[in-house]
């Protein structure tokens, strides 16, 4: 017998459940993307090498470690994307998209491959829901970008979530922070640095900031802070970002360490981060990234964007709202069934979710099914409950049972599912 294939290592088949929780972020960004004005892009997973280079750094981990770099068959070098914004702005700058005086809002969701260690949470082919605006260098973007994002995550349930927001400054003023950080680190003790540390020093110095390793960050505690030391334009569009996030209640924790791992960003940078999903807490990310379109060739447009991890939603979602059907309806052969039936639809109508047998079998057995199915109520109708025109709602996890009129099951179990 022949040796059977396996996928390859940081990449995973989606199907079943895990599908139907991509395919229910997904539908939801297109419900409310567009809301914002936010249109699709889609753009190929192949490019050539330099683009990523030029955008996200060569300094930089992506760069550096993680692309899945080959030259094609006339020894081009390509590279499958490990993020989608360069793509969309090599993209957008084709096809004009990126003109002073127009603003272009953009959204993209696929795969991109980074060449990590996989984990929980970090594959090598991974999914992002990624958006671009184009052509605002007003707070107000930023700010509405934020907000958008924040809609998009509470539409999938997911609660327990802290925004976090720094502002690493403009071409202005960022030469002079880079220089008190340099005389900074120069007077710290470079043993106690971990290996990554002590090389980034030198070549990507703002990285420091953000290590994770613990004598890093202790070391890093006391480095001077951006936000002290950006200029008074900077300092305006990050308060005026913060005003309008305040403005809708939106709790947010400046993170002074907070400078991302990509080169491209400017003055605003943010992340979405949750606390159960193990080592990988971002579940998402994005800044401003002013001079980058220039930077690939463009018109001098500014931008800011995002881009959503789908892989970390779909743990926080699978986390929080473990997937479970609303009811399973138990009716008796020719007793019941027809109407039985009819009442399912009619709760699927209502929004709810359920199974229901095709009857052949006992009520014992229906019973051990309905407790199989994992359903939090079961709905039984009887001989008893059709005379009376009522259904009995067990609840699965107490045990406890009371009948509710047909005509009203809808409203007494969604009450019930809520308590
Ligand atoms: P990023 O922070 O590199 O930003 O990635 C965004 C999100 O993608 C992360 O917060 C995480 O949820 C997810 N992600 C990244 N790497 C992996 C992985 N190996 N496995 C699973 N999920 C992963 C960007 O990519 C920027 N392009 C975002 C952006 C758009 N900035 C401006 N516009």
């Amino acid at each position: 017998m022949s040796a059977k294939f396996q996928r390859i290592k940081g990449f995973a088949d989606l199907y079943g459940e895990s599908l139907g929780i991509f395919s229910q972020m997904e539908d939801k960004a297109r419900e409310i993307f567009p809301r914002y004005a936010f249109k699709e892009i889609r753009v190929p997973i192949l490019e050539f090498t330099d683009l990523f280079q030029r955008s996200i750094g060569t300094e930089t981990d992506v760069v550096e470690k993680e692309m899945f770099t080959f030259p094609d068959r006339k020894g081009r070098m390509l590279t499958m994307r490990p993020e989608a914004t360069a793509g969309v702005m090599r993209a957008s700058i084709e096809a004009g998209l990126a003109q002073p005086g127009t603003i272009s809002r953009l959204y993209t969701i696929g795969p991109m491959f980074r060449y990590e260690r996989p984990q929980k949470g970090r594959m090598r082919q991974f999914h992002q829901i990624n958006c671009e605006c184009l052509g605002s260098a007003s707070p107000y973007a930023d700010a509405e970008l934020i907000l958008m994002l924040l809609e998009f995550l509470a539409s999938l349930g997911l609660v327990g979530l802290r925004l976090k927001i720094n502002s690493l400054g403009c071409r202005e003023c960022r030469p002079e922070y880079m220089r008190k950080l340099r005389e900074f680190l120069g007077s710290l003790d470079v043993d106690k640095l971990c290996v990554d540390c002590a090389r980034r020093m030198a070549v990507n110095p703002m990285r420091v900031l953000d290590c994770k390793q613990e004598g890093c960050a202790e070391l890093a505690a006391n480095a001077p802070r951006l936000l002290e030391n950006i200029c008074s334009d900077c300092q305006r569009h990050h308060e005026k970002i913060m005003e309008l996030l305040a403005a809708e209640n939106v709790p947010v924790e400046i993170d002074h360490h907070l400078v991302r791992g990509l080169d491209y960003y400017s003055r605003t940078t943010f992340e979405v981060v949750s606390g159960d999903i193990g080592a990988q807490t971002a579940v998402a990310g994005g800044g401003r990234y002013d001079g980058l379109i220039a930077q690939l060739g463009g018109a001098d447009v500014p931008g800011v964007g995002f881009a959503c991890g789908m892989e970390r939603l779909a743990l926080l979602m699978k986390a929080q709202r473990p997937a479970r059907l609303d009811f399973y309806m138990v009716a008796i052969e020719n007793d019941g069934l027809d109407k039985a039936f009819l009442l399912a639809e009619n709760l699927r109508k209502a929004g709810l979710s359920g199974e229901i047998n095709y009857g052949g079998a006992g009520f014992k057995s229906l019973m051990r099914q309905a407790s199989k199915s994992g359903a939090a109520f079961c709905l039984i109708l009887g001989s008893d409950e059709i005379k009376d025109g009522e259904i009995t709602i067990k609840n699965m996890d107490t045990g406890e049972q009371w009948r509710a009129p047909q005509s009203a099951v809808a409203p007494k179990l969604k009450e019930a599912l809520e308590q």
